[in-house]
Order: C-alpha cells, then sequence, then structure tokens
C-alpha cells in the first residue's frame, strides 16, 4: 500500500513514521513534508497542504491506498468532503464534523444537547453585552473568540480588567463571537480516539505542556513537551472521559447528522467534580502524538484501513508500564519570532522534525519549534533522566528548550 500524509510538522513526521513500519506499506509519501523526515526514508512530495485539487490529483497519479490528514486547517477546507466526492479514500472529518473544533460555540451547543460536562458558557455577538456577562460573573473567567481564525485565541483571564482587554480585541473584528466560560481548575490531559461511523478506538492518554519555560512560565506555544500514558490519571478518569464525554459527543455527532470519521481529540481537566471537557479538537495533537504513537505496538497502517474498510481493526499498546517522553527544540524567541538557518545537532534519539530546511546537504533551524526528541522508560523520571542526560550534551546554539517536561525535575 501506497499512504499519503498531509502536513509538515513533528506530528505528521510522527504519523507517517508510523506508517513506514508496516510490512504491508511500500511507500508514504508526505505532502508538503519537511526535510527532517527525508532521514526516516519518507518521500516529501512539493504540495501545500491546502491545495485540494493538486493533492487529489497526486492520490490518483499515485494510487495511493488512503491519504491521512494532519493539520485542521485542511480539515476546515473540506479535504475530506473533496476526497470523497473523487471516490479517494481519506481519513479525517468532513468540513461539517471538523467545527467540533473550528467553532467554539458549535461545541459547547453539542456538548450541552448531549450532556457533557464542560465549563459553564454564554456565547456573545455584542460587545456591550459581553463585558456586562464578565462584570456579573466575575474573575477569573475564560474568553474563546469563536472562529478557528482566531482559535489561539483563548484568554484564561485571572483579572477583570484582562478580560476586557480580550473582549476589545476580539471585537475589533467585524462579525465577532466569543464564548466566555467559567476557568476551570485542576490536571490537564489530551485523550486521542480514532473514531469512524459512531465506533470509538482509544489511545493512551498523555500531556502537554504549553508554556514556553521551565515551571509553566512565559507565553503559550504550540506544545513544548509530552509524554504518555499520564501515571497520576487513574484508569477510572479515562473510562469516565470515554463514556461521559468522547462517546456521547461521537453519537451526538451522528444524530446531528454531522458523522465523525478520523481523530477527535479531547482536552479535558481532572476537575474536584470529575472530567470537564475543555475543548475538541478533529485531528491529532502536536506534539502528544509523538509520544502517544510511539507506544502502539501494532500495525497502524493496517487499523486505518481496516477502519476505513468497517472491519474491526487490531490496535494494540504497549504495556510494560512504562512512560514515553518527548521534548521540543525550539528556536530562540519563540513564540513571538524565530532564527533560521541554525546548524542542527545529531541527538543520538528518536527525532522528530518540523521547522527544519535544508542547506548545503545539512538540516537547518527554519521555524519555532525545530524538533522533538523522545526516549522510554519505567516511570517518567528515568525517562527524563535518559532523555535530558543526552540533550543536554547538544549544540543547541539559538535554540532552547524546557528542562521540566514531565513534572519539576529534581
Ligand atoms: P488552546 O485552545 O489550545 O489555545 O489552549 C487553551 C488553553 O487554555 C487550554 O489548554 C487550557 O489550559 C486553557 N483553558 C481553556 N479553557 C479553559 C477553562 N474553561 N478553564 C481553565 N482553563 C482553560
Ligand atoms: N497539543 C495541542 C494541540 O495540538 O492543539
Amino acid at each position: 500500500m501506497k499512504i499519503l500524509v498531509v502536513g509538515s510538522g513533528g506530528r505528521e513526521h510522527a504519523i507517517a513514521k508510523k506508517f513506514s513500519e508496516s510490512p504491508l506499506v511500500e511507500r508514504v509519501f508526505v505532502a508538503p513534508g519537511n526535510a527532517g523526515m527525508k532521514r526516516d526514508k519518507l518521500e516529501v512530495v512539493n504540495i501545500s497542504e491546502l491545495n485540494i485539487s493538486e493533492l487529489i490529483k497526486f492520490a490518483k497519479d499515485n494510487e495511493i491506498a488512503f491519504t491521512f490528514v494532519g493539520p485542521e486547517t485542511a480539515l476546515m477546507n473540506g479535504i475530506v468532503d473533496a476526497f470523497e466526492v473523487e471516490n479517494l479514500k481519506i481519513f479525517g472529518p468532513r468540513q461539517k464534523a471538523a467545527m467540533i473544533e473550528g467553532s467554539k460555540d458549535f461545541a459547547k451547543k453539542i456538548m450541552t444537547k448531549y450532556g457533557v460536562p464542560t465549563a459553564d458558557y454564554a456565547t456573545f455577538e455584542n460587545l456591550d453585552a459581553a463585558l456586562a456577562y464578565v462584570q456579573e460573573k466575575g474573575a477569573p473567567i475564560v474568553i474563546k473568540a469563536d472562529d478557528l481564525a482566531a482559535g489561539k485565541g483563548v484568554t484564561v483571564a485571572l483579572d477583570e480588567e484582562t478580560a476586557v482587554d480580550a473582549l476589545r480585541a476580539v471585537f475589533e473584528t467585524a462579525e465577532a463571537k466569543v464564548v466566555i466560560e467559567e476557568c476551570l481548575v485542576g490536571e490537564e490531559f489530551s485523550l486521542f480516539c480514532l473514531v469512524h461511523e459512531g465506533r470509538v478506538y482509544p489511545m493512551p492518554i498523555a500531556q502537554d505542556h504549553k508554556r514556553a519555560f521551565d515551571g509553566d512560565l512565559g507565553p503559550n506555544t504550540g506544545g513544548m513537551g509530552a509524554y504518555a500514558p499520564v501515571p497520576q490519571i487513574p484508569e477510572s478518569v479515562v473510562i469516565e472521559a470515554l463514556e461521559k464525554v468522547v462517546k456521547p459527543v461521537v453519537a451526538g455527532l451522528q444524530r446531528e447528522n454531522c458523522s465523525f470519521t478520523g481523530v477527535l481529540y479531547a482536552g479535558l481537566m481532572l476537575t474536584k467534580e470529575g472530567v470537564k471537557t475543555i475543548e475538541f479538537n478533529a485531528r491529532f495533537g502536536d506534539p502528544e502524538t509523538q509520544v502517544v504513537l510511539e507506544r502502539m505496538t501494532s500495525d497502524f497502517a493496517l487499523a486505518i484501513d481496516d477502519i476505513l474498510a468497517e472491519r474491526e481493526p487490531v490496535i494494540t499498546w504497549c504495556e510494560d508500564g512504562g512512560v514515553t517522553l518527548g521534548v521540543v527544540v525550539a528556536s530562540d524567541g519563540y513564540p513571538a519570532g524565530s532564527t533560521k538557518g541554525l546548524p542542527l545537532p545529531e541527538t543520538g534519539m528518536t527525532t522528530y522534525y518540523a521547522g527544519v530546511a535544508e542547506k548545503d546537504g545539512q538540516l537547518v533551524s527554519n521555524g519555532g519549534r525545530v524538533y522533538m526528541v523522545t526516549e522510554s522508560g519505567g516511570n517518567v523520571s528515568a525517562a527524563q533522566q535518559t532523555l535530558y542526560e543526552k540533550l543536554d550534551k547538544l549544540d543547541n546554539t539559538g535554540m532552547f528548550y524546557r528542562h521540566d517536561i514531565g513534572g519539576k525535575r529534581v
């Protein structure tokens, strides 16, 4: 089988690499991919993830068995709908179902209708009403721009002034819509499930580290590191999340004529009142995917092929009681900006490349998050120790990483 992966980051590197390990797979293409992926014999195709007609042509010309979509933008733009019109197999949600990520208001409506636990909220299309609501509720409070384009626009406001500033910023755009919600307190974790026609196949849970610097300081980023599973979150909580959050939403989307196929990502928080939903995404998370997929011991390509053909897949996970941990190395200045063109070290570890380019046959930095290294161990601190011992010795001039992925390092 030949497989096409759409996207260009570390997440897509991990997805494509996992597919390439299958004895059933002859070639794995990644569009647009990145230069670092070539080290794992993945074939990079120079087509943008948003150029749907060229991707369709490529899939037809190369007899692709199925296409797997990494990033949300392609999904929101209807890549799945367009491939299906051409009778091409593709794993991801249609545009309508991808709204579970694309519109916070839509996600909240589905959760409310199907009784899924989440923060209390209200939606506003008018600044004055939104300001009055914030005044009534007080801080802390969370402000979320409704649409994906402003999706990075989540403000956890610890005081009213911050909330007011966030609202004013959102309402600078005409036709703005904002979701204002209760601030939840607890430990966050991510649960990914492969979903098709109402069936749900869960993966081990993971935890992301969104802040740029050690001790959860600094600005929010795309994610600076992750580990899976999360030993301090008990199995009973994962079952609660599946039964009370994922399954009702999957069934609800089906009933709303929005049946979901693809990876459903539940961003969850374990609060004093149990599991509550922070958000849904319609795709794998980055960087959690890199550590989660490493723990899969079955054939990923066969599983996706089976799921799309409505055969029951066999999916198994490493059950040694251990943990896989990954640390992202980013360019100095990230997330505000980044330096480019710096040579990358040989890591001696499993490495997933993201913001990289090739210069005179050498990999150099070319973006914010540059690469991620992973190691497994019997527990979090064993994995940390192995990883940081190697990472701390590398020459990462012009780049930085967190030293406390997986918990505060002693
Ligand atoms: P993102 O939507 O990925 O940009 O990140 C949103 C982040 O904001 C989440 O990972 C949480 O840490 C935080 N967040 C979102 N909604 C809430 C909420 N209702 N209560 C507390 N924290 C929240
Ligand atoms: N890890 C966070 C995300 O992918 O949105």
